[in-house]
């Protein structure tokens, strides 16, 4: 079982005026390679707030995995990569590659995602656009990898 932790950065949602389809689907979708969410929250992008809870989730709550949902794109309060980036000891680039290289097959505003994907302690961090369609088309890509990736940083 892996230990999975969500944080779906948004605005709107931190503020519940939209429900958030999309961390809902990565915990569907997780559980089909037996990911366990133990921790979920909604935040709004604000780059402070991600690092804090980043480093709260992989230094306290110990979590195996964390999908980021959002925040990835060109808008100005977009700061998701960035926060991700402050908190990883090691970058992971094939990840994101490899998710921006098979998204482009469906949609070429994928290459608009800025997503990151990185080791902290004994975590992996892995951004995903906000959209639950571009959830499930990115997170579908590394699904096979996940397990693997996991035992490989402890
Ligand atoms: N990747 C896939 N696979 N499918 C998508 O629909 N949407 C793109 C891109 N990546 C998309 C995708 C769009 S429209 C944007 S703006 C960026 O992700 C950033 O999204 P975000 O700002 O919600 O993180």
């Amino acid at each position: 079982m892996i230990k999975v932790g969500i944080l779906t950065l948004s605005d709107t949602g931190a503020a519940g005026k939209r429900k958030d389809k999309s961390g809902k689907r990565i915990e569907e979708l997780i559980s089909q390679i037996g990911g366990e969410v133990t921790y979920y929250q909604v935040l709004p992008d604000d780059k402070e707030t991600i690092v804090r809870e980043l480093k709260k989730m992989t230094d306290q709550s110990k979590l195996e995995l964390i999908l980021t949902t959002g925040g990835t794109g060109l808008a100005p309060r977009d700061v998701t990569p960035e926060a991700t980036t402050e908190v990883i000891d090691t970058e992971v680039p094939g990840i994101a590659e490899a998710i921006r290289a098979k998204s482009l097959a469906k949609t070429p505003k994928a290459m608009l995602s800025r997503a990151v994907a990185g080791v902290r302690n004994e975590s992996l961090i892995i951004n995903l656009p906000g959209s639950p369609k571009a959830v499930e088309e990115c997170l579908e890509v590394v699904l096979p990898v996940l397990t693997h990736a996991v035992k490989l940083i402890k």
